[in-house]
């Protein structure tokens, strides 16, 4: 085994204390996607979309990583032969924090902010309004959050696109395999061969894609797992 793909979405940073998407109490539930988080809600009000991510930011920058990211980590250093490559949906930073390698992010992340003007991206750790300046190009109101709205194109398409045609495992975590093209990784992957595994709450989208779906937290399953893998490697 060579390469491994771990793509994760809100479910692995719920026991950290992060809201999901579209679990019970999740954040589709209290705001309207079209509201927060498009291009068009984004140039009719910007001030309301930045209060969004405003509020989300200091409560990401808080939470600590749990034992699934941990366990990211554990595999990372216990399998160096292996190229392990975390993809994730999740805009906050508990793999950094984790101190995962190979971090993709391909959502974007909540500690940044692009220019709409000159795509210079910065480092923003504080309350964004929507009159701010480029430091870059001095353009006025033309940042918006670094996080990939519906009906924009996700990053790191191409890193991702050589990575699931070379990989032999795929391992999805805590995502429900509804958004693409993230929810189609699977499928990608399986037709290049891998093996893939699902870790969720619940049974998901595309849950049938996986050769096999472990139900349960991701900060019991996951570990369980990984520990499993790095026996047997180590085996062979
Ligand atoms: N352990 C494992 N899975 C969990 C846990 C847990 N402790 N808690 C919740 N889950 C599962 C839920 O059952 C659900 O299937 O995590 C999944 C989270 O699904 P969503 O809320 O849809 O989040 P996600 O899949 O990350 O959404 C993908 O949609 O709105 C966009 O850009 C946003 O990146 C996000 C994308």
């Amino acid at each position: 085994m060579k390469n491994i793909v771990i793509l994760t979405g809100s479910g692995i940073s719920a026991e950290s204390g992060l809201k999901t998407f579209r679990s019970e109490d999740g954040l589709w539930l209290n705001y309207k996607v079209e509201d927060v988080c498009t291009v068009e809600a984004f140039e009719k009000n910007p001030a309301f979309v930045h209060s969004f991510y405003n509020e989300l930011r200091p409560i990401m920058m808080k939470a600590l990583p749990n034992m699934g990211h941990q366990a990211i980590t554990m595999l990372q250093q216990e399998l160096p032969e292996i190229n392990i490559n975390v993809v994730t949906q999740n805009v906050d930073l508990l793999h950094e924090k984790a101190d995962n390698k190979n971090i993709y992010h391909i959502h974007g992340r909540i500690d940044e902010c692009i220019c709409m003007n000159c795509g210079h991206v910065l480092k923003t750790l504080e309350d964004v309004k929507s009159d701010e300046i480029c430091p870059r190009c001095k353009a006025m109101g033309m940042l918006k959050p670094n996080i990939v709205f519906f009906g924009e194109m996700p990053q790191y398409m191409d890193e991702v696109d050589n990575m699931l045609a070379e990989c032999d495992m795929f391992i999805a975590i805590g995502t429900s395999g509804v958004v693409y093209p993230a929810a189609g990784f699977v499928r990608l992957a399986k037709f290049h061969g891998a093996k893939t595994y699902l870790f969720n709450l619940e049974p998901c989208n595309n849950s049938l894609a996986f050769d096999k779906e472990i139900l349960g937290k991701a900060s019991e399953t996951f570990p369980k797992f990984a520990e499993q893998l790095i026996n047997e490697i180590h085996k062979a």
